[in-house]
């Protein structure tokens, strides 16, 4: 008699398919059960996900919550300006959602043990395990507790009939979701290596990118966008026309030495060519209509929704907190930007709203509307403390 049934979160990877045979043989588990979640991977990764698990599980499970992705956390993040280290969070904000279905299957199958693929050195362990232990799960990670070499993975799934890519083997572990696509190891772990052009999918490189600019129009509401060119779209094809826009004028790629949540420091390139023309869209938008103070306020709690979201904490109490403050700041972040995507940048060339604190009228070098005599005597006690400490100095100096 076996341990009964185990839920894996599977991507179909190398990693997490000989973790099925591992989970029976090693760990003495009756039944592996695949979950396999799309959060906007390539229509390829999933059919392949999904192919995979129904012939090595015993059961699989391939579950699409790519617009609950978009509209929970890629809107919450756009609001909030997500962004951790400079580069905008992706992987970091698929990862409770991916583990919350794998807990919703668990307990529709009546398993009280999840299984994952990740390595004890990164950051997906913790932002898994910790929406599993609140679920009160036992967790069996192979790859953490097992220390495994890739040409023994490589070896047993040949033993086991695991089908492993017949290309050989990818040199790089690399994460997609629709916000972002993640790029880490092999040679890129060498942080002073230059990295090949090859190791980007969605983005072409600045001197690859056209010669022309291309301009585009966004259109938000309540600080999300709604539209591109007046053309309304719902979220995730809002997300992947971006990509493909972007992604043809170089738009998007980070390579970056990041700092971990446990402390290592890691080499990363990404590349998120909607996020990066989103967020650009988004703080420009936010400056013509938030007030002074609501925007320097902001930018602390923007810092710290993302830092919790880099973590995956989104259950974390002052998440939900900082998300109210941030969506009553949202109301009136309404409008339409105009962007320049050229060889690699995105530059926002024009922005109105019609709840903008903005008068051309009041600042314009032409109009009388103002009475500039009244700054006259705001300018006399500007600056009058340190004019005070200035004068106590000379006075002293003279004594
Ligand atoms: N460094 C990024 C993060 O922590 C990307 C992680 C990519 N994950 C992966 N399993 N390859 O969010």
């Amino acid at each position: 008699m076996g341990k009964g049934k185990v839920v894996l979160a599977f991507s179909g990877g190398l990693d997490t398919s000989i973790c099925v045979p591992l989970l029976k043989e090693h760990y003495g588990y009756d039944q592996v059960i695949t979950v396999a979640v799309d959060v906007g991977q390539p229509p390829e990764d999933m059919k392949m996900a999904t192919d995979k698990g129904n012939k090595i599980a015993d059961k699989h499970y391939t579950i699409d919550i790519r617009d609950k992705f978009v509209e929970e956390q890629l809107f919450a993040s756009i609001k909030a300006n997500g962004s951790y280290e400079g580069y905008p969070m992706g992987t970091a904000l698929a990862r409770p959602l991916i583990a919350e279905e794998i807990v919703k299957i668990a307990k529709k199958e009546g398993a009280d043990t999840v299984a994952h693929g990740c390595t004890g050195k990164g950051n997906d362990q913790l932002r898994f395990d910790f929406v599993f232990r609140k679920a009160g799960l036992k967790i069996i990670a192979p790859m953490r507790e097992m220390n495994l070499t890739r040409e023994w993975e490589m070896d047993y799934a040949a033993k086991h009939n695991v089908p492993v890519p017949v290309v050989k083997a990818k040199p790089y572990s690399v994460d997609e979701n629709c916000w972002s696509r993640s790029i880490e190891g092999g040679v890129l772990e060498d942080p002073s290596v230059h990295p090949d052009n090859d190791i980007y999918g969605w983005t072409v490189s600045k001197q690859d990118a056209p010669d022309t600019p291309e301009e585009i129009t966004l259109g938000f509401e309540k600080g999300v966008p709604v539209s591109i060119n007046g053309k309304r779209m719902k979220g995730f094809d809002l997300i992947m026309e971006l990509n493909k826009i972007g992604g043809r004028n170089g738009v998007g790629r980070n390579d970056m030495i990041e700092d971990r949540i446990l402390g290592l420091k890691a080499r990363e390139n990404y590349e998120h060519p909607a996020a990066t023309i989103l967020l650009a869209a988004h703080r420009d938008l936010e400056r013509l209509v938030l007030s002074r103070q609501e925007l320097s306020f902001k930018h602390i709690v923007d810092d710290k929704w993302s830092e919790l979201g880099y973590m995956g904490l989104i259950d974390e109490p002052l998440y939900a907190a900082l998300c109210a403050f941030i969506d009553k700041t949202q109301e009136r972040v309404n409008g339409e930007v105009d962007l320049v995507l050229f060889k690699g940048s995105a530059t926002v060339a024009g922005r109105r709203s019609p709840d903008a604190l903005y008068s051309d009228d009041l600042v314009s070098f032409e109009s009388h509307t103002i009475d500039q005599n009244d700054a006259v005597g705001f300018s006399a006690y500007f600056g009058f403390q340190a004019r005070m400490k200035s004068m106590l100095e000379n006075k002293n100096k003279k004594n």
